[in-house]
C-alpha cells in the first residue's frame, strides 16, 4: 500500500457554545509523521463517532475523561491498517483497533492497539463487536438484570447502544419497549430488531403512550437520553426497578441546567418509594473483568443473527464534523462511522 506524504486531519478549533458548529473544527493538511524505531505507521480505515466526544470539547470535561486542547486532533476509536511497521508484533497489512482519532495517518508504539485478525466486516469492531455493544452488555446484564417477562424500556432504541440493549433484553425473555426519534426508526425497531413496541419521542403525549405500551409498569429503564423521555418513564417505574445510567445525550449541548421547577424531590421520592436501583457506569472500568465474556457471547449472538446493529456509514473525513453534530440531534440511524479511503 502506498504511503501519502500528507496527513489530512481534523483538530478542535474552538470550544463550542451549546450545539457545536462546523467552525469549531479545523481541517488541516500536515506532513505524515515519521515512524520511530519500534512503532508502526497506521492508515485509518474507519473512525467511530460517539457522544462522549462532546464532553471532551469543553474546557471542563467530565471526570472520567479529559479535555481536548485547542488545535489537538479530535480523538476517537478507529480501525486501522498497518502500512509500515518497525514493531515485530505487527506486519504491513495487519488490521488493528486503535485510537488514531480524526486523521488519515498516525503513529503508535503498539501498546494501544488490538489486533483484529481477518474480519469480514472490520467496521463492526467499532460497533456491534466493540465499545457501544460492550456498554449495552455490561449495563443491561450487570446493572439492569432483566428477568423473563419483565418490561425493559430503552431510548435511542436504534442507536449503537440502544439497539443492542433491546436485543439482549429479548434474548433474556423480557418484553422490550423502544423509544426512538421518528417513524422510520420505530418501524426498524419493531420489524428488524424484534422489539415489542416502539414510541416516537417526537410525537406528543409520550407519557400516555408509554403507559399504554407498558401496562405492567417498567422494570428496567436503560437510560441513554434523559430529558423528556426520563420524565415520561419515572411515573411508570415498578417497585424494585433498575436504571442503568449510561448517558443523557439530550443534555450534552446544554450550557446550563434547564429552567423550571426543582424536580430533585420528585426524583428522590420515586427512587425511595419504588426502591429503585439507579446506577451510573463508565464502560472503561469493565474491560478487565467483562470484555472476554462479552466477546464470547456477542460473537455467538452476532454469528447466529440474534443481535445485529445497523451501521450509518459516512464517507470522507471532511464530513466528520457535520455527522458528529447530527449525532447529538438524532440524525444518525444506527452506529455512526466515518469511512476513509483505503489508499
Ligand atoms: N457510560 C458509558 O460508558 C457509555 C459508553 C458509550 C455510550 N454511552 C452513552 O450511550 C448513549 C447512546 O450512545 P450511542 O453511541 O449509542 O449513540 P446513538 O444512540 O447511536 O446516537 C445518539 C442518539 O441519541 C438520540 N438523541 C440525540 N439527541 C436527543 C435528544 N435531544 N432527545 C432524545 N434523544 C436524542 C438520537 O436517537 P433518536 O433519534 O432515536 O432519539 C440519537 O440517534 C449516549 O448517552 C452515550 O453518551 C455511555
Amino acid at each position: 500500500m502506498s504511503q501519502s506524504e500528507t496527513n489530512r486531519r481534523i483538530v478542535l478549533a474552538s470550544r463550542p457554545k451549546g450545539t457545536p458548529a462546523t467552525s469549531d473544527f479545523r481541517f488541516e493538511q500536515v506532513p505524515t509523521p515519521d515512524v520511530p524505531e519500534g512503532s508502526v505507521l497506521l492508515r485509518t480505515l474507519y473512525l467511530s463517532l460517539d457522544p462522549y466526544m462532546r464532553g471532551m470539547m469543553n474546557e471542563r470535561a467530565p471526570a472520567y475523561t479529559r479535555s481536548i486542547a485547542i488545535a489537538e486532533v479530535m480523538p476517537g476509536g478507529t480501525v486501522n491498517s498497518v502500512i509500515s511497521s518497525g514493531n515485530p508484533r505487527y506486519k504491513n497489512g495487519d488490521l488493528v483497533l486503535g485510537n488514531a482519532g480524526w486523521q488519515e495517518f498516525s503513529v503508535s508504539n503498539g501498546k494501544d492497539l488490538l489486533p483484529l485478525g481477518a474480519l469480514d466486516h472490520p467496521s463492526r469492531a467499532l460497533g456491534v463487536l466493540g465499545m457501544p455493544s460492550f456498554t449495552a452488555y455490561v449495563g443491561l446484564l450487570d446493572i439492569g438484570q432483566p428477568k423473563p417477562g419483565e418490561t425493559v424500556v430503552v431510548a435511542a432504541a436504534t442507536g449503537a447502544v440502544g439497539a443492542v440493549v433491546g436485543q439482549i433484553a429479548k434474548l433474556q425473555g423480557a418484553r422490550v419497549v423502544g423509544i426512538a426519534g421518528g417513524p422510520d426508526k420505530c418501524s426498524y425497531a419493531l420489524e428488524q430488531l424484534g422489539f415489542d413496541a416502539c414510541l416516537d419521542h417526537r410525537q406528543p403525549d409520550l407519557g400516555k403512550r408509554l403507559a399504554a405500551a407498558s401496562p405492567e409498569g417498567i422494570d428496567v429503564y436503560f437510560e441513554n437520553v434523559g430529558g423528556a423521555v426520563f420524565e415520561a418513564v419515572l411515573p411508570r417505574l415498578n417497585v424494585g426497578a433498575r436504571i442503568p445510567l449510561c448517558g443523557f445525550v439530550s443534555s450534552y449541548n446544554d450550557e446550563n441546567l434547564p429552567p423550571g421547577p426543582n424536580r430533585v424531590p420528585l426524583l428522590q421520592r420515586t427512587l425511595l418509594e419504588k426502591r429503585v436501583r439507579f446506577q451510573g457506569f463508565i464502560i472503561l472500568d469493565h474491560y478487565a473483568t467483562r470484555f472476554e465474556s462479552f466477546r464470547r457471547d456477542m460473537g455467538e449472538w452476532v454469528a447466529k443473527g440474534q443481535v445485529k446493529l445497523r451501521e450509518d456509514i459516512v464517507d470522507g473525513l471532511e464530513n466528520a464534523p457535520s455527522a458528529f453534530i447530527g449525532l447529538l440531534e438524532g440524525k444518525n440511524f444506527g452506529k455512526l462511522i466515518v469511512r476513509l479511503p483505503t489508499e
